[in-house]
């Protein structure tokens, strides 16, 4: 073979094609999605103690001297406990929803080239909280009425880019087998009067303890971002108590029109993104 001829610059070619393959297939190899690498998931966070459960139920009673509290000093400490017992296994159970919805979120950008879950936020009520809605219900603070009355103690925003991936993924959440639906309020196909808009579902899951399984409900939100703006503006500005409730009033109409027209809007992308993307829609969950 010449040193110069055309089967040498032929192999010399075939070589660094070669080369180059390699080369893509070993920085594929080594990106960092795909090397093996252990990641931090316990990640703990401080709980409530029961000295801490001991000052909020001393504000508690300050702040809310209807409120009927069937115990005295000695019962009050395992009250304390009992509550931070209750506490941990919300916990639980809200830590198990937001996995599946992530499980959710996650498989939907693998299938469909698309997270339908722009972000979550979840929150545990405050025992503040929890007094006033039992006060509200005329009910006394024991375990036994929290249990039976809050249902909203495990509570998770769902934040979704569209009206579709909304429904979507409430309907795949729903459908899993070992959940069950205690209630669902569709603030989307029937606004409050506010103009506030969600898709409110509780539901009830099994948590699995050193005693065995106990079923907890979770309240969950599940709104689009346009619909989380105007809710958490709106909440700001109609419940700050430094705010007039008769000058808030008259901005009632004002409120209501945003909101519609962030609907609107909400619509018009959700119609481009149709034509653009083929994930699921709302009326592929009509029937359930
Ligand atoms: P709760 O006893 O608070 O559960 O009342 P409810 O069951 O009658 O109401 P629902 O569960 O349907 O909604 C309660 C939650 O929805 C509130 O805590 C807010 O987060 C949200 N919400 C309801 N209405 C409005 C509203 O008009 N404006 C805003 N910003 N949020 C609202
Ligand atoms: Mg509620």
């Amino acid at each position: 073979m010449r040193p110069f001829g055309r089967e040498c610059w032929s192999r010399v070619l075939v070589e660094s094609i070669e080369q180059v393959r390699w080369a893509c297939a070993w920085f594929i190899l080594e990106s960092p999605r795909i090397q093996e690498r252990w990641i931090m998931i316990l990640d703990r966070q401080n709980p409530l103690s029961v000295a801490d459960i001991m000052k909020a139920l001393q504000t508690v009673n300050e702040s809310l001297p209807d409120l009927e509290t069937p115990y005295d000093a000695d019962d009050l400490i395992t009250f304390g406990r009992d509550f931070e017992n209750l506490l941990q296994v919300y916990r639980g159970a809200m830590h198990e929803i937001s996995t599946k919805l992530e499980i959710l979120d996650d498989e939907y950008q693998t299938r469909y080239s698309h997270n339908p879950i722009h972000h979550m936020e979840r929150r545990m009520k405050s025992i503040r909280s929890i007094a006033g809605k039992l006060l509200t219900h005329r009910k006394s603070l024991t375990i036994e009425n929290i249990e039976n009355n809050v249902f909203d103690i495990a509570g998770i925003r769902v934040m979704c880019n569209y009206v579709d991936d909304v429904y979507a993924i409430a309907s795949m959440l729903s459908r899993q087998s070992d959940i069950r639906i205690l209630e669902v309020k569709d603030y989307i196909k029937h606004p409050k009067a506010s103009g506030y808009r969600s898709l409110h579902v509780i539901y009830s899951v099994p948590v699995f303890l050193t005693t065995g399984a106990r079923d907890i409900p979770v309240e969950v939100q599940f709104r689009t971002i346009s619909m989380d703006y105007w809710a958490s503006l709106e909440h700001r500005l109609r419940y700050k108590s430094t705010n007039d409730p008769e000058r808030v009033a008259r901005h009632a109409q004002t409120l209501q029109n945003a909101a519609q027209e962030l609907f609107s809007i909400d619509l018009a992308l959700q119609n481009v993104h149709r034509d653009l993307v083929s994930a699921p829609r709302e009326t592929d969950f009509d029937d359930e």
